[in-house]
C-alpha cells in the first residue's frame, strides 16, 4: 500500500479541516447536549431553542433545504484549503460545462464518508467555481441531516439541500446553470467499501435517471479515485449480526457504520481518513441518446428511463478505463456494478 503517503504527517491546520468534516455530527450533537444540560441551572436559556427545534423539524423551517436559496459563504471558509491539502485532494476536469445547460453530478464510490465530494463540491478549495464557471452546485443529502439544530445551518450555508426527489426538482427546475450531486450508492454502497475495490450499487438506483429526464438535466459521471484508500476497512460477514444492525440502522437512518477504522486527529487510531491523495475526475457529461429506442411504438417513461441509465454506466465505465492506470495503481480489480 501507499507507503509514502501513510508516512505524511499533515498539519495540525490540515488534520483539524478534515475533523470539521467527518466530526461535524458528534460536534453538533455534543453543543446541543450541552445545551439540554445546561437547562437543569438556567431552564429559561432553553426556550429559544426548543422553539428553534420546533422550527425546524415541524415548523416552517423543515423546509428550508428544499429550494437552495441560502447564501454560500461557508464554501469559501479558510480552514476548507487545509482540509483538501490534507490528502492531498484534486479535482480533475475533463470537459467544460455548458452554464446555458442543467447537471446532475453523479458521484461514486461512497466509500465510508465520500470525503472526497466535501473538498470538491460542498466548498471551493480545490477550485469548482473557477473550473466549472456559471454552475450552481447543491450537494444533496439525507433530510434527517437538517434536523439537527446548527448542523441545519452549518450544511444550508454550504448550499446542501435535501436528497428528496422534490427538492432535486426544485433546484434544477430554477433554471440554467444549476447543478445537483447525487451519491446514487448510498449506505448500502458504502458497506461494499475496501482498500483497492470500487463496487458499486448503481443498477438499482434509477431515481436520478428519472430527475435528469424531467428536468432536462444531463448526468455528469465522477469517480472519485483514492476514496477507498482512506480507511481500513473490511465487509461484514452476511447472516452475522453486525450485519443484521447495519441493516437496522440503515432503515432507520438512512446511514450506517461499515466497519472502518482510520486515524486520530491526535492519535494512530480513529475515525480520521487517512492522508492519501484524493483524484476526482469529472467526466463528460452524458446526454440521452434516444436513438437507440424505437420511437414510432408506444414507450413509457420506464423505457427510457433504462436506456439512459444504461447509457449512463458506459459512460461511467469509459471514464474508468481512462484513468485508473493513472489514479487507481493499486486496485485489485476493476470497478463493477454489484447490484
Ligand atoms: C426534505 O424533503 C421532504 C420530502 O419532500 C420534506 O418532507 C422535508 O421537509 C424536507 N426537508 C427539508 C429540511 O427541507
Amino acid at each position: 500500500m501507499a507507503k509514502q503517503a501513510l508516512d505524511r504527517k499533515p498539519t495540525l491546520l490540515q488534520r483539524l479541516g478534515v475533523a470539521c468534516y467527518v466530526y461535524f455530527i458528534p460536534c453538533f450533537a455534543v453543543v446541543n447536549l450541552l445545551i439540554v444540560l445546561s437547562a437543569i441551572y438556567t431552564w429559561w436559556l432553553c426556550v429559544p431553542w426548543l422553539l428553534y427545534v420546533l422550527y425546524i423539524n415541524i415548523g416552517p423551517g423543515r423546509q428550508a433545504a428544499r429550494d437552495g436559496k441560502w447564501p454560500t459563504p461557508l464554501r469559501r471558509w479558510w480552514l476548507w484549503k487545509h482540509c483538501a491539502d490534507y490528502f492531498p485532494t484534486q479535482l480533475i476536469k475533463t470537459a467544460d460545462l455548458d452554464p446555458e445547460e442543467r447537471y446532475i453530478f453523479v458521484v461514486h464510490p461512497h466509500g465510508i464518508v465520500t470525503m472526497f465530494a466535501w473538498p470538491c463540491f460542498d466548498t471551493e478549495p480545490t477550485g469548482f467555481s473557477a473550473k466549472f464557471p456559471g454552475i450552481d452546485i447543491h450537494p444533496m443529502t439525507l433530510d434527517i441531516n437538517f434536523k439537527i439544530p446548527f448542523m441545519r445551518e452549518f450544511l444550508l450555508l454550504h448550499g446542501v439541500c435535501n436528497v428528496s426527489r422534490d427538492a432535486c426538482l426544485m433546484v434544477l427546475g430554477q433554471g440554467s446553470g444549476k447543478a445537483i450531486l447525487i451519491a446514487p450508492g448510498g449506505a448500502q454502497e458504502s458497506l461494499y467499501t475496501e482498500p483497492g475495490t470500487y463496487d458499486l450499487v448503481l443498477d438499482r438506483r434509477k431515481g436520478f435517471v428519472r430527475i435528469a429526464l424531467q428536468t432536462g438535466a444531463k448526468l455528469v459521471p465522477v469517480i472519485g479515485f483514492g476514496e477507498p484508500e482512506l480507511y481500513t476497512a473490511r465487509r461484514t460477514a452476511p447472516g452475522s449480526m453486525r450485519a443484521m444492525m447495519q441493516k437496522m440502522l440503515k432503515t432507520m437512518l438512512g446511514f450506517t457504520l461499515p466497519e472502518a477504522v482510520g486515524v486520530g486527529l491526535f492519535t494512530k487510531l480513529g475515525l480520521m481518513p487517512y492522508p492519501r491523495p484524493l483524484n476526482v475526475v469529472v467526466g463528460k457529461p452524458v446526454s440521452f441518446d434516444p436513438s437507440s429506442l424505437d420511437l414510432n411504438k408506444e414507450q413509457s417513461l420506464d423505457v427510457f428511463v433504462d436506456a439512459y441509465h444504461a447509457q449512463y454506466k458506459t459512460a461511467l465505465q469509459d471514464l474508468w478505463q481512462q484513468h485508473k492506470n493513472t489514479f487507481a495503481k493499486e486496485r485489485r480489480r476493476s470497478l463493477r456494478i454489484v447490484e
